[in-house]
């Protein structure tokens, strides 16, 4: 009897190292390696390994095994056409070896996996999936704050950072200290828990760059806010968001989200990070009016007054026709010292058109003493002159920019 036992046990634990041996030899990435020593001819064969690789990156927190698959990433000699074996375009491995700074650096995903799903980060429980194509260009911020050393290596970004500053995002959001509270702080965006955005009206994919990318396109979309008529009886209506319809055309919105997804709240060791180049000179303009329109956009008083105050944002229930007003017949009733009092107080609540219904969304910031004497003084000169054409000495700096979507009065 005893013996027959010891035998079943032996027969049970031999199936299972059997088994064993079988799963390992059908993981994932032996394929792809036995798949690429194949392609190779014996000479090329010389010197290369098999088995799991990875990098130890102490200082960067981080282990990655991406080259167990990526085999070829930094081998273009034996690199082939389809992934994982193709070779890393460009020449970004040069400046930014392997063994020194991995690829989730840059990438995302989750370094130590070694199965394409996990590694790549595209599973439910991992916040940050792969970057593919030009997103990657989210990562490179966090190393190099000066971008214009390496702007063509990273256009978009620089793209989506330009469009930020011409926008007025500033007027609602804020970065890191710099914006009004009307809206979302965005310092830590990139990193946000995409669980915890509603992604009812998302199509596709389900991840944080998604969302961000289609709210740029139709916030109101995206996030429509409830209609009374829809709600029961006693219950406040929600507005659709404030966030302003751009007309965003689809590198616009990808430009935005890049930049986006690269504020985070990471800090990497001193030895990474590129040390900032020295300042741009101060620009210089032609008269005060001109410097004052540098104001305007500095601030973001075209995120609620639309470029060049020509027309406001919808401001749901707001007494002036439920938008923003334009700024255009201001000079009409406010000279210099009443226009700076009421920058500095602003108005909050704006008045409803209709008393029934809850406070319009936006609301006139209190600027208080955050625009500085002299440029509150340029601003007052610019928002004074507008409807009147610039001084003829500057005809090309009063076009909006041209990366610039057209003003809307949405
Ligand atoms: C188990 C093997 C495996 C591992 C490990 C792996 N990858 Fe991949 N990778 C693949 C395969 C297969 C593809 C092609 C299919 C796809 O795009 O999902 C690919 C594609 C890619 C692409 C190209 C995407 C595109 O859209 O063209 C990038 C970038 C990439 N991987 C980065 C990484 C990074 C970074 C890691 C480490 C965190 C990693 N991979 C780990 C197998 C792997
Ligand atoms: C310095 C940042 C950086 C590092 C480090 C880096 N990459 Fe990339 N990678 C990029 C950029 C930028 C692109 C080009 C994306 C584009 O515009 O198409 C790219 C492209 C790729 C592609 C081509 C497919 C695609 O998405 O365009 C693959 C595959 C890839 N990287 C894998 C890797 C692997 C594996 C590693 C680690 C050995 C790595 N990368 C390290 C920045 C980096
Ligand atoms: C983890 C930090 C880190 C990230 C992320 C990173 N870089 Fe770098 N990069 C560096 C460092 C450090 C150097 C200098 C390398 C050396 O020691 O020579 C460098 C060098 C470079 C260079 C060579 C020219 C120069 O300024 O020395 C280019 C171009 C560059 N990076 C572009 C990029 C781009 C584009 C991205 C994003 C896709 C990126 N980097 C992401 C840290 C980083
Ligand atoms: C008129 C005010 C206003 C302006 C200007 C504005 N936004 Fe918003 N934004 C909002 C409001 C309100 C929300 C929150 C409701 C929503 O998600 O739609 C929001 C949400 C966001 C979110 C999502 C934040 C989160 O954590 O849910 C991002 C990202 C964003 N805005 C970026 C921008 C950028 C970039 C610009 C400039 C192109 C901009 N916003 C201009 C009002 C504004
Ligand atoms: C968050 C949105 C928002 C931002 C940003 C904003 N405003 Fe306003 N502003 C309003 C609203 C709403 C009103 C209308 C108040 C009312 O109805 O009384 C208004 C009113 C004004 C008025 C009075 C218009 C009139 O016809 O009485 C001036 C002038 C003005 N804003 C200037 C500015 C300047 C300059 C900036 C930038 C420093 C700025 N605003 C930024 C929302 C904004």
């Amino acid at each position: 009897m005893k013996r027959l036992l010891f035998l079943a046990f032996t027969v049970i634990l031999t199936v299972l190292f059997g088994v064993a041996v079988w799963q390992d030899s059908m993981r994932e990435w032996t394929g792809y390696q036995r798949k690429f020593f194949h392609s190779l001819t014996r000479a090329e064969r010389q010197g290369l390994t098999g088995g799991i690789k990875q990098v130890i990156l102490t200082d960067l927190r981080r282990v990655d095994r991406c080259t167990t698959c990526h085999v070829a990433i930094d081998k273009p000699q034996l690199a082939l056409a389809e992934e994982p074996f193709t070779a890393h375009p460009g020449t970004l491995l040069e400046s930014h070896p392997p063994e020194r700074f991995g690829c989730t650096v840059c990438h995302g995903g989750q370094g130590l996996a070694t199965d394409t799903k996990a590694a790549h980060g595209e599973v439910k429980h991992w916040e940050q999936p792969l970057l593919r194509g030009p997103l990657v260009q989210s990562s490179c911020y966090k190393c190099h704050g000066d971008l214009r050393p390496i702007e063509s290596r990273a256009p978009l970004l620089s793209q989506g950072i330009t469009l930020y500053k011409q926008l007025g995002c500033a007027g609602c959001h804020s970065v890191h200290g710099f914006g009004q509270s009307v809206s979302v702080d965005l310092s830590e965006m990139g990193e946000k828990p995409w669980q915890l955005l509603d992604l009812t009206f998302v199509t596709g994919e389900e991840n944080l760059s998604q969302w961000v990318e289609q709210h740029f396109k139709e916030p109101r979309r995206v996030t429509p806010g409830f209609r009374a008529h829809e709600l029961p009886p006693g219950e406040e209506e929600i507005f659709p968001t404030f966030m302003p319809q751009y007309g965003l055309n689809d590198e616009q919105a990808r430009a935005l989200t890049v930049y986006m997804l690269s504020l985070k709240d990471e800090h990497l060791p001193a030895s990474y990070v590129r040390p900032p180049g020295p300042p741009d000179p101060e620009p210089t303009y032609a008269s005060p009016i001109e410097a004052g329109r540098a104001v305007f956009q500095k601030f973001g008083c075209a995120g609620c007054h639309g470029l060049d105050g020509i027309g406001g944002r919808r401001n749901w229930n707001a007494w002036l026709g439920d938008e923003v007003p334009s700024l255009i017949p201001v000079k009409q009733y406010y000279d210099r010292e009443t226009l700076k009092e009421f920058i500095r107080h602003g108005r909050q609540p704006v008045p409803r058109s209709n008393p029934q219904r809850p406070n319009p969304p936006l609301y006139m910031p209190a600027w208080k003493d955050r625009i500085p004497d002299k440029q509150m003084d340029q601003l007052v000169e610019y928002v004074l002159s507008l409807g009147e054409p610039l001084p003829a000495s500057q005809p090309s700096a009063s076009q909006p920019p041209a990366a610039a979507p057209a003003a809307t009065t949405q």
